[in-house]
């Protein structure tokens, strides 16, 4: 490429022209297994035939509108994502994760103007703005440890961190693609910490959200109640669309301040008609079942082939948001390498040296022990050149 600028490390591959269900084709006719749904979007499945009709027919009829005058079916489509959760609100539809993390900071600040911002280390929350600003982080990986049967707010990991009006925006299980589980004594902690300084509960749920985890959304799992819930990447399978769902006491704080917001696709007919798209093809075709169950049998598949490799450290799950962590003797580099090989794309953090597997619901499962094989075979192979090598030179 001498044109392009994506200055983010590449795979070499550039001749894609087509993706459908979990797959990429490109020009000279090879096919690839995709187990990131782009970037964990199409998590329905690429090219997915309803949404593209959708997408078809709001072209042919109203894709972008004026904010002074709205659509005749957008507060249907508001009301159906609040009913997934238990907020009574309202809904803003904008384009990316980042500006809608972003939304939600700047109502938070309307609200709490020296409001800390707190979050969890590891955490990606934005690409830009406030939200990239975090004034306080928590640290959780002692607490991924931890014996004690309640948290207190004198543990050191708490401990002075969350004072009053706090504004807390956290990411439950993501964290930068290390994939974590947090305890849910401690999130619930936290929440409780939060009300109690009359704070704000934001849960970005961009990448755990419609699904992801095995339930519509990752706080589900904590038997939480956030003030705002951010949501992006899954919401459109892959075309542009993210949500900010805020909560009624929010909403009348902000109308107090005559607050005034204006951008060119807030609320746009085409991307809430997308998003409506995906509730029900979720609802209709219990994809929130089928990702936690081929989660499950994912997680376990991976296990098994994995568990006497000795730079496999630790291999994390929650629905098909799967982390395997690799030591540093080797670079998940080389497997993601090996594996495009045998035509599979995996997910990596070079940060973390994390492998991710977050393909779509949809994924064929006949497919799953054979993706777990290779894996297998691919770290097994470089961990035993890697021995083979140091024997050498020792
Ligand atoms: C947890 C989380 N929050 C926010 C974002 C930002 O979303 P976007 O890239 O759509 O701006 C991302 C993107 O990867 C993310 O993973």
């Amino acid at each position: 490429m001498h044109y392009l600028f994506n200055p983010l490390p590449h795979s070499g591959i550039n001749n894609i022209i087509k993706a459908k269900d979990e797959f990429y084709y490109t020009s000279d006719g090879k096919k690839y297994i995709d187990l990131e749904s782009g970037i964990w979007c199409a998590s329905i499945g690429h090219n997915h035939n309803n949404i593209n009709k959708i997408i078809h027919d709001q072209l042919n009829s109203l894709s972008h509108i004026s904010k002074r005058v709205l659509p005749s079916n957008i507060d249907r489509i508001a009301r159906k994502l609040l009913n997934l959760t238990e907020i009574q609100g309202k809904v803003m539809f904008l384009n990316t994760g980042s500006e809608a993390i972003e939304f939600s900071m700047i109502l938070s600040k309307l609200v709490h103007k020296n409001g800390k911002i707190i979050s969890f280390e590891d955490n990606y929350v934005s690409a830009y703005g406030q939200a990239t600003q975090i004034d306080e982080k928590i640290n959780i990986r002692p607490c991924l440890k931890c014996e004690q049967k309640e948290c207190t707010k004198d543990c050191k990991v708490l401990k002075n961190k969350i004072d009053k009006n706090a504004i807390f925006i956290f990411d439950p299980f993501c964290f930068s693609r290390l994939v974590l589980i947090p305890p849910q004594k401690l999130i619930k902690r936290i929440e409780e910490e939060i009300k109690l300084n009359n704070g704000i509960l934001i849960v970005d749920e961009i990448t755990t959200g419609m699904g992801r985890t095995g339930k519509w959304f990752g706080y589900d799992h904590f038997e939480i109640k956030p003030d705002m819930i951010v949501l992006g990447k899954s919401l459109g399978n892959g075309y542009p669309v993210s949500a900010v769902i805020i909560n009624e006491f929010i909403i009348k704080k902000v109308e107090r301040t005559k607050f005034g917001y204006y951008q060119s696709h807030q609320n746009d007919p085409m991307g809430c008609k997308i998003a409506e798209g995906v509730i029900e093809e979720i609802q209709e075709n219990k994809l929130i079942d089928v990702s936690r169950e081929l989660g499950a049998s994912f997680l376990s598949k991976l296990k098994e082939e994995l568990f006497n490799i000795d730079c496999v450290e630790d291999i994390r799950g929650i629905g098909l948001l799967i982390g395997i962590q690799i030591s540093r003797d080797i670079t998940v580099e080389e497997i993601y390498n090996k594996l495009l090989e045998k035509r599979i794309i995996i997910g990596i953090s070079f940060k973390y040296n994390v492998l991710n597997v977050f393909p779509p619901y949809t994924i064929n499962p006949v497919l799953i022990p054979k993706i777990a094989e290779s894996i297998k075979t691919v770290i097994f192979e470089i961990e035993q050149d890697k021995k083979r090598i140091n024997k050498l030179s020792n």
